[in-house]
């Protein structure tokens, strides 16, 4: 039999233990056999279920990358620690799976796949949404180019209050973003993937940070406490070839109910994300296809995703989430926030 695969964790809290580990562990082929973690509660409680000896776990990850034998770092770390960790484990050789979003700016999504390129190793990043059942079915009648030419897209993702609990997703040192890098950076990666990533020249954004910077019974954290930029944002994203993306994110907005959706609309037909379905003209009708299609049973799209890249490593197939198409993300969040700050549209 084949050698296991050896992975190691940077980052051991909600998303290593309740993801990328039920991900891996679903594998014959590899080994979950290394952790780093700051905190040292966060790091016993991962080692425990992963069954990581004592000896393989440490507070500093650098000293995880100098002593364990590893093949693969999985990085799941607050977004201001994504970069230097995917820096040091390509210095060692390994492949890195990254969690969303792949940074905090372009320049630094540029040096990851620079030495991701340098050291001949697979980079990917963890853009979950592409890999539920419901995108895979975008994914299909886009190809089978149902669509035909898709000139506008939407990608939303509004939480009415839902601002998360860990202050590593609301300290500006940690996160650096808010909604727009947690929740916007999905359903604006799976609208690029279906419209086949175009290149975008322009942004125009309304940032704003309304309602978690208030004292509120319903906000996790006193306003204090709140230092990333946004609560919600809304960018209208123009592309070279004409199309248009609308990006709607919140954790907290005064919105009946919360919406979470990808639409795409083209020249032949249109489909979105939820529910699931098709719509274009046939014999003089406008017909819809609905399908049922639950697209969050636990944490299924993780475990697509880790089996994708695991089997990409093995079959040396392209990286099934790239630093090309994150880099263009980014460059698109990067305006974002550029464009909520001076209150004009950014070129890109
Ligand atoms: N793909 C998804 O659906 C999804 C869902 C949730 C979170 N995420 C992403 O995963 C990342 C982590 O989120 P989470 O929910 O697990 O957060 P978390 O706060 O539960 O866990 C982060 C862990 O990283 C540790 N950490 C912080 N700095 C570190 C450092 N320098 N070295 C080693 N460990 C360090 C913390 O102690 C903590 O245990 C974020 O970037 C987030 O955007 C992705």
């Amino acid at each position: 039999m084949a050698k296991k695969l050896r992975v190691g964790f940077v980052g051991t809290g909600g998303i290593a233990t309740g993801a990328h580990l039920p991900g891996y562990q679903a594998l014959d082929s590899v080994e979950v056999v290394g952790a780093a973690d700051v905190s040292d509660a966060s790091l016993s409680r991962f080692a425990e279920k992963a069954g990581v000896p004592a000896e393989n776990c440490f507070n500093d990850y650098q000293e995880m990358l100098d002593k364990v034998d590893l093949d693969i770092v999985t990085v799941c770390t607050p977004n201001s620690w994504h970069c230097r960790p995917t820096l040091d484990a390509f210095a060692k050789g390994r492949h890195v799976l990254v969690e969303k979003p792949v940074a905090i700016s372009a320049d630094q999504c540029r040096e990851m796949i620079e030495a991701g390129k340098k050291a001949k190793k697979m980079f990917m990043v963890g853009q979950t949404l592409r890999f539920t059942k419901g995108a895979a079915q975008m994914k299909r009648w886009v190809d089978k180019n149902e669509l035909g030419n898709i000139y506008f897209g939407r990608a939303q993702y509004l939480r009415v209050r839902g601002v998360p609990g860990r202050l590593g997703f609301v300290t500006k040192e940690l996160s650096e973003g808010g909604p727009i890098y947690d929740i916007g950076v999905h359903v604006l990666d799976l609208t690029l993937h279906l419209m086949g990533f175009p290149e975008p020249v322009s942004v125009s954004a309304g940032v704003y940070n309304t309602l978690a910077t208030k004292k509120s019974p319903l906000m996790p954290f006193p306003p204090e406490k709140y230092t990333v930029p946004d609560d919600a944002a809304f960018a209208l994203i123009r592309f070279a070839d004409g199309q248009t993306v609308i990006l709607e994110a919140s954790w907290a907005l005064n919105l009946v109910s919360g919406q979470h959706n990808v639409v795409l609309c083209g020249d032949k037909g249109g489909c979105q994300l939820e529910p699931t379905a098709l719509v274009r003209e046939r014999a003089g009708v406008l017909e819809n296809i609905t399908n049922e299609i639950f697209n969050y049973p636990e944490r299924a799209g993780h475990v697509e995703e880790i089996r994708r890249f695991v089997e990409a490593i093995q079959k040396k197939k392209p990286s099934p989430v790239p630093g090309e198409e994150a880099l263009i993300t980014q460059r698109i969040l990067d305006g974002i926030y550029k464009s909520g700050e001076t209150g004009k549209e950014v070129e890109l």
